[in-house]
């Protein structure tokens, strides 16, 4: 993105109804969009070791960040350069080497190919020089690590964080003060990533749909401001001055004895900071929390969401149980089980998958209509700020009839 695109004066929608249903949209968005920019892999502790390795879907591409001997991190596409089978599972640490379970074909944990079984009867005349594991793309935010499948891609690492490290950014996660919760909270949510990600930037319905759980602030009263394709919000509505929370929640976080993180008062850092495309960041003087949006198909999503506290209060196995809709089978938030109406769950997270849900539902009739949108930086002009992003990456033209 050459120049920084502003939040648009009269916001309107600009992605068709199929780019939310649709399983060729959601085919092209894997292959165009998400293999095409920065994904989160994890936070740079999750790799503590040399031959620590975290897999990473992005787009079509599976790949493995390691930690090599040297103590950095590296990215590779997760496949043997042999048959190409899968090398790595899920996380782990790999040992000394990495060891295709296949035929044993054998990698240091820098990606050099190391050896084969048998190579002089069966490989006689082979190049080993041409046998590395292909590289992936790597770069590391405020403890964040992302990559992309791309070893040189288009849009660099700093051209996609784009001002963010000039923006007031609220915690060090890897400080020691701040304990992350002991387990992920997993949402499977039945509607596509973008109705959930316009949801979370959506300042017109805080007063509204959450009328009981953040009371606000009212669309002239809360900020969204664009970096790159980032966007990061905050709440004006105390003083008129920038801050992280609406005025609902931090008066009941302060009555409930909360303890807050070492360097809170610090003014200017953002309450929500949303990382175009997958990632949405929570904050608030007591709190850190980060969710992944991973596309499942074109009507299910799951978001993995990652909370950091003085305490580790937010996210532990017993908390998770609590949630409203957790489902002991598979350990996941699912609408499925909720027991009360969501309106009645004093939970804002359940509001919204709730209202996602329904979003979803209703996008399947061909009589679906958006008609107009919000203005303003509180209101719905951020939506189409993020389609405009999607778009740049899968264009209508390529597909006319969806552009009709
Ligand atoms: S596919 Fe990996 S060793 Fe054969
Ligand atoms: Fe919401």
């Amino acid at each position: 993105m050459a120049a920084q695109r502003e939040l648009p004066a009269v916001p309107r929608q600009v992605l068709p109804r199929e780019a939310y249903v649709d399983d060729a949209w959601f085919e092209r968005e894997r292959h165009e969009l998400f293999a095409n920019t920065w994904s989160f892999a994890g936070v740079t502790y999750d790799w503590k070791e040399p031959g620590d390795f975290k897999t990473v879907q992005a787009g079509p591409y599976p790949l493995v960040v390691l930690r090599n001997k040297e103590g950095e991190l590296q990215a590779f596409h997760n496949l043997c350069r042999h048959r190409g089978t899968e090398l790595l599972e899920g996380c782990g640490n790999t040992g000394r080497s990495i060891v295709c379970p296949y035929h044993t074909w054998t990698y240091e944990l820098d990606g050099t190919f190391r050896g084969m079984p048998k190579e002089k009867i069966c490989f006689p005349d082979i190049d080993k020089t041409k046998l590395n594991l292909k590289p992936a793309a790597l770069g590391v935010f405020k403890g964040l690590v992302f990559v992309h499948p791309s070893a040189e891609p288009d849009e660099s690492f700093e051209t996609w964080l784009a001002d963010l490290p000039g923006v007031a950014w609220p915690h060090d996660i890897t400080s020691s003060e701040l304990k992350e919760g002991s387990a992920d909270v997993v949402y499977e949510m039945k509607c596509n990533w973008k109705v959930f990600f316009e949801n979370a930037i959506d300042g017109y319905h805080l007063a509204y749909l959450h009328k009981n759980t953040l009371g606000g602030p009212v669309a002239d009263k809360n900020l969204w401001e664009t970096h790159g394709r980032h966007l990061v919000w905050y709440s004006t509505e105390q003083d008129g001055s920038k801050n992280r929370l609406p005025k609902l929640v931090d008066d009941h976080l302060a009555a409930s004895g909360a303890k807050k993180v070492k360097g809170a008062e610090e003014p200017g850092y953002g309450g929500v900071y949303m990382l175009f495309p997958d990632i949405a960041i929570t904050t608030s003087p007591y709190s850190f929390s980060l969710s992944k949006l991973e596309p499942i198909d074109a009507n299910t999503t799951l978001l993995t969401l990652r909370a950091w506290s003085v305490r580790s209060w937010l996210s532990s196995e017993d908390k998770i149980k609590d949630i409203p809709g957790y489902d002991p089978e598979s350990g996941r938030i699912k609408s499925s089980h909720w027991k009360v109406h969501p309106l009645e769950t004093e939970d804002f997270q359940t509001e919204d998958v709730w209202v996602c849900e329904k979003m979803q539902r209703s996008l399947h009739s061909p009589a679906h209509q958006v008609s107009t949108l919000a203005r303003g930086a509180g209101g719905e002009a951020p939506l189409t700020f993020f389609q405009q992003s999607v778009l740049d990456f899968v264009p209508l033209e390529a597909m006319p009839a969806a552009a009709e």
